[in-house]
């Protein structure tokens, strides 16, 4: 049974200066709701409902949207407003949250290795909010979770994306075992076009078993002198304990500019126009 899920919030988000400067970008909203509430919401409806932040500068933001605020809750009771802060309170309700803070930002599999402490020896899902990620049918998160319950395995997320693009993501090599899932056999960490594998780029979605914890302790920095989780992930790979999945949906990428504002049209037009 997967029960946790880790949220690493602790990046600089400089791409989004100065509007991170004094909060994580996991707090920037599409439309109206943050980043890392959709995020927890794809998590619930995993049937995951622990749910662990690693946090940097901006700490108390999340901390905060995750917590009841009385006082405002005490001057909007009663009026047509109330019922705008119902959906973050069944969030609230549902989960119970943890926090710790990655003092040094040394990549994503540092940040993974702080959250040990809030995971233990446990299976876990890690998901990045700035990957916010839709689809019709269930979200990418609970899709991966199928798969985990019949594989009992590391699984990553993957999208197919342009040549061109490849170093800008953790690239797959692998068997397509099933339409859509690979066992992977390698994994190379923002590869060159001309030095990647392929065209299937790991995005911010993963399900971790726990010896990636004793994997991460002997990681050396990699690219960009970062600790990184597709090294460690591409240690499981070695002895084909690593499947990657052509998730349905769409993911937008929220840490870039273009895929924020993408993020937010997309939002607006479905879910709001017409109300
Ligand atoms: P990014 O590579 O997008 O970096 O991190 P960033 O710092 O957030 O954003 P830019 O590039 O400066 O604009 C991917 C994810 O990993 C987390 C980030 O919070 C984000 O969710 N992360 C990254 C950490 O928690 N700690 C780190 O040391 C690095």
């Amino acid at each position: 049974m997967l029960t946790k899920c880790l949220f690493p919030a602790a990046g600089y988000g400089t791409r989004f200066l100065p509007a991170t400067k004094a909060m994580p970008k996991e707090m920037l909203p599409i439309v109206n709701k943050p980043l890392i509430q959709y995020g927890v919401e794809e998590a619930i409806e995993a049937g995951i409902h622990q749910i662990g932040f690693i946090s940097g500068r901006g700490k108390r933001a999340v901390e905060d949207h995750f917590d009841i605020s009385y006082e405002l809750e005490h001057q909007i009771q009663g009026s047509s407003k109330e019922n705008l802060l119902q959906e973050i309170r069944q969030v609230i309700d549902q989960c119970s949250f943890a926090y710790t803070r990655q003092i040094e930002m040394r990549g994503l599999g540092h940040a993974i290795l702080t959250g040990e402490a809030l995971v233990g020896r446990d299976p876990f899902a890690v998901l990045l909010a700035d990957d916010f990620c839709v689809s019709d049918g269930p979200g990418v998160l609970a899709q991966m979770v199928r798969l985990f319950e019949e594989h009992a395995c590391t699984v990553v997320a993957i999208e197919e994306v342009p040549r061109d693009a490849t170093q800008n993501y953790g690239v797959i090599a692998g068997d397509e075992i099933a339409p859509g899932l690979f066992r992977v056999s390698e994994m190379v960490e923002k590869p060159a076009p001309a030095d990647a594998p392929s065209n299937l780029a790991i995005i911010g979605r993963y399900i971790l078993t726990p010896d990636i914890f004793d994997i991460l302790r002997e990681t050396p920095p990699g690219r960009g002198g970062e600790i990184q989780i597709t090294d460690a992930i591409a240690k499981q790979a070695e002895h084909g304990r690593v499947l990657a999945f052509q998730f349905e949906g769409r993911r937008f990428d929220c840490g870039s500019l273009h895929g924020f504002v993408e993020a937010t049209n997309f939002v607006y037009q479905t879910r709001f126009i017409g109300e």
